[in-house]
């Protein structure tokens, strides 16, 4: 897939098919994501796999409660990918205090994305899932009570009535600029 179709092509899916996700596939996105760049070459992730479907189901449940019920769609998906960040090198912390940036943060959004492209390749949907309950991801992955989950992925194959929406977005003149904000 030629770059530009590739990025029109890779959009949220929240409608999966219940079919298993083949690991030779999941062995792809991990090399996506092991590829990304990080600042300093930190790679402050680690990526947590949830294949077992009763978990999945679990994890699913942690992204919505009664009142935000808008992730439901999750329960369907068969396959979650987590984020969860780790320290970076020495180097990145000290240079993230000074500069007061997250690279952390920037770093796990570049991966995820690599994620996502990649699996769009693979005519696999996603859809990134920034709102859940971490304490329960923690909890059910066995995370380290200190670590922090950046991102939860959700991922399977979706029904082939399932169309690509057209992309609502800023305007080229709204969001960029030559020479000047
Ligand atoms: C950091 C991040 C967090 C997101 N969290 C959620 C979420 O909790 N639930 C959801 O349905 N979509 C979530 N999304 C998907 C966005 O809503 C979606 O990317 C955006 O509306 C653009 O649509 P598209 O991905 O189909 O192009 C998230 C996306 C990002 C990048």
């Amino acid at each position: 897939m030629d770059f530009k179709e590739l990025i029109i092509q890779r959009q949220s899916v929240r409608r999966y098919l219940d079919k298993p996700v083949e690991p030779a596939k999941i062995e792809k996105l991990v090399e996506a994501v092991r590829l990304a760049p990080s600042a300093s070459n930190s790679q402050p992730w680690k990526l947590i796999i949830v294949d077992n479907r009763e978990l999945a189901e679990k994890v699913a449940k942690a992204t919505f409660d009664k009142v935000l019920a808008f992730n439901k769609f999750a329960v369907d998906a068969p396959v979650f990918a987590v984020l969860v960040i780790e320290k970076p090198k020495t180097i990145t912390q000290i240079g993230g205090s000074i500069k007061k940036r997250e690279f952390p943060l920037i770093d796990i959004g570049i991966a995820a994305e690599h994620f996502c492209l990649q699996a769009t390749e693979l005519g696999i949907g996603t859809c990134m899932i920034g709102w859940f309950n971490e304490r329960k991801i923690k909890k059910l992955l066995q995370i380290p009570e200190k670590k922090r989950v950046g991102l939860v992925i959700s991922l399977g194959y979706f029904p082939d009535d399932y169309n690509l929406c057209t992309k609502i977005r800023k305007t080229k003149e709204e969001m960029s600029s030559f020479n000047k904000y």
